[in-house]
């Protein structure tokens, strides 16, 4: 093994070691809206489910490199709404267009090419066609430092394309669900390739 002491590699060092590491991450494309009502998309792979009853997931958000916070991070400072909009094979680049940093006031959708439809719970809408998404109220916001944030967020409602979910039984076709994951580098995988394990409890 070789051991990196975080302490002793640049800031930049320790990102690049983390972000090839902890693969595959989920991403999460959310939609906020601003103070005017314009609609922003942006991907997040520092995502994750964290509890439920309540229903939790956490953001990892990065300022931008002039120290400006993202418009992500300042819609949900401002009205606390966001949408987790799960990311599905065929939507990848489409996802990918949405981290074009573009000025506050102006909105990925046209550029990527999606289009929105009418959340249940909250302000900001979902992205139609992918196949899952989770209605979001900020809960908590950690800030670590002027830098970054991470911000806590209970899950209000979770809509699902007709075709992914059974309602009797609330069995998710993972294979309908298409996600992707984010790899180190450039690189994603699918969630394809798959195998079965039983707990040891039987659980
Ligand atoms: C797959 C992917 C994952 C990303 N994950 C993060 C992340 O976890 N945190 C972050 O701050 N930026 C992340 N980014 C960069 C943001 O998407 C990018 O800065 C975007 O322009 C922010 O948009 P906004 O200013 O509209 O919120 C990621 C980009 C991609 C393509």
């Amino acid at each position: 093994m070789i051991t990196f002491d975080l302490a002793a590699l640049s800031a930049a060092d320790g990102y690049k070691l983390l972000r090839n590491v902890v693969t595959p991450r989920p991403i999460a494309l959310v939609t906020t809206v601003d103070g005017d009502g314009v609609v922003n998309a942006a991907p997040f792979s520092f995502f994750n489910a964290i509890a439920f009853d309540p229903c939790m997931v956490v953001l990892g958000l990065e300022a931008r490199p002039d120290g400006s916070p993202k418009d992500t991070s300042r819609n949900i400072r401002l009205n606390r709404e966001f949408v987790v909009n799960i990311v599905d094979h065929a939507a990848a680049e489409k996802m990918n267009l949405c981290s074009t940093p573009l000025e506050p006031g102006q909105s990925e959708l046209p550029l990527a090419g999606f289009t929105v439809s009418p959340s249940s719970l909250v302000k900001p809408p979902r992205l139609a066609d992918l196949p899952a998404a989770l209605e979001c109220v900020r809960h908590t916001t950690l800030e670590l430092g002027n830098l970054r944030e991470i911000v806590v967020g209970e899950v209000r409602a979770i809509a699902l394309r007709d075709d992914v979910i059974d309602p009797q039984n609330l069995h998710v076709d993972a294979a309908k669900l298409d996600t992707i994951g984010r790899l180190g580098s450039n690189l994603y995988s699918t969630s394809r390739d798959q195998f079965a394990l039983d707990r040891p409890d039987g659980k």
